[in-house]
């Protein structure tokens, strides 16, 4: 019942509903709320070259990173830079005509070659999500207990259903609601904004996920309740050694949780840092851009729109995607895709970046 209405999978279930209904036991799955076992010395996550195509459309174009357990990890850029495509292609949820290629392991294991039944054992029982709108995700004519018991009884730990009942209100509680037991009777047109998203973020944990993936959870919320669901997020991950991928538009989101942040341009990840890092001494000049569009409070000079509007790019990428808005621009970044430069921990893709 849990839901997400705009895409549906091919079985005809929804990705968010099988996200919380693994169809099996993943080996080695550890209940909700147990220890997690000894971190892995590898990457939780890796992802290498990833390119995602819609017939014309080149919505990736060469995406590599990799994502530590524990780690709180941002992904920020302007609207069709190719963020949700990312993500979704990290479990196989792309619609049919999208062409990828490249490599996605997590935990080692290759997703891009995986069956329709190993993909919904992952996203039930290893990956959860939390996406935009709550209210979507959410089906109206059932009580939000209902909707997280029957997952919990759907689950991969098959729980009856008292014990679905009592974990339900657990994981309401978790969540920071205060009442789970009025929440659970409610529907969800009846809880406020911030309320539905602190329950769509509590149906994300059922499974006991290691891997949370939130593609703009705060956005339509308003700033104090967006404060609120970032600090839930935040020390729910550190509580339970979550690795978090946090995708946004908004680079002040990402300041506020984020240990490292991967910035995406036009399909391409133009720079990759840990997030003081970043913001202290951004190299790319898009980077430099959002965050001088950053409003603060206090600063005397306008904060400055990004002059321009975002690529759609039909072709592939042949010169930097950012030169026509670039204030940097040399001749070189027309004849070619800049090269990723890596300096110690950051990386990079310009060809004449900030000092
Ligand atoms: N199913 C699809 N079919 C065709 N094109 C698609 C599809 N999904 C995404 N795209 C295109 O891929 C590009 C990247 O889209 P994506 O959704 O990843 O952007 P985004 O960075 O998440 O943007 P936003 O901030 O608006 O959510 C866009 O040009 C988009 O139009
Ligand atoms: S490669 Fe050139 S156009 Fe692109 S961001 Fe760097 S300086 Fe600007
Ligand atoms: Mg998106």
């Amino acid at each position: 019942m849990v839901r997400h209405v705009r895409r549906r999978t091919p079985a005809g279930r929804s990705p968010v509903t099988d996200a919380f209904h693994g169809a099996a036991k993943v080996p080695g799955a550890r209940p909700p709320g147990q220890p997690r076992e000894t971190t892995p010395a590898g990457p939780i996550l890796s992802v290498e070259d990833l390119r995602v195509r819609f017939g014309p459309t080149h919505a990736v174009s060469g995406v590599s990173f990799q994502l530590r357990p524990g780690e709180f990890y941002g992904i920020v850029g302007e609207s069709g830079s190719g963020k949700s495509v990312t993500a979704r292609a990290i479990v196989n949820l792309l619609s049919a005509s999208a062409t990828v290629s490249g490599a996605i392991r997590f935990r080692g294991e290759d997703v891009l070659a995986a069956s329709e039944a190993r993909l919904q054992q992952l996203r039930g029982a290893e990956i959860g999500f939390v996406f935009q709108d709550a209210i979507a995700a959410l089906d109206p004519v059932y009580t939000v207990g209902s909707q997280l018991v029957e997952a919990l009884r759907a689950g991969p730990q098959r729980l009856g259903r008292a014990a679905s009942v009592a974990r339900a209100g657990a994981l309401l509680a978790e969540v920071g609601i205060a009442d789970p037991g009025r929440c659970m009777a409610s529907y969800p047109h009846q809880l406020s904004g911030g309320m539905r998203q602190r329950v769509v973020i509590a149906a994300a944990l059922i499974s006991g996920p290691s891997l949370v993936i939130a593609d703009e959870p705060t956005t339509a919320l308003d700033v104090t309740v967006q404060r609120q669901v970032l600090d839930l997020l935040r020390g729910i991950a550190t509580a339970r050694g979550l690795a978090v991928i946090l995708i946004t538009h908004d680079l002040g989101v990402i300041a506020q949780v984020c240990h490292r942040v991967a910035v995406f341009y036009g399909g391409l990840m133009v720079e990759e840092a840990d997030t003081r890092s970043l913001f202290r001494n951004p190299r790319h000049p898009y980077t430099a851009a959002l965050i001088e569009s950053l409003p603060q409070l206090g600063r005397r000079v306008p904060f400055r729109a990004i002059p321009g509007v975002p690529p759609q790019i039909r072709a592939p990428l042949a010169a930097c995607p950012f030169a026509p808005r670039c204030s940097r621009v040399l001749p070189v970044c027309t004849a070619r895709v800049p090269e990723e430069t890596l300096a110690g921990d950051r990386r990079h893709r310009c060809a004449n970046p900030r000092p």
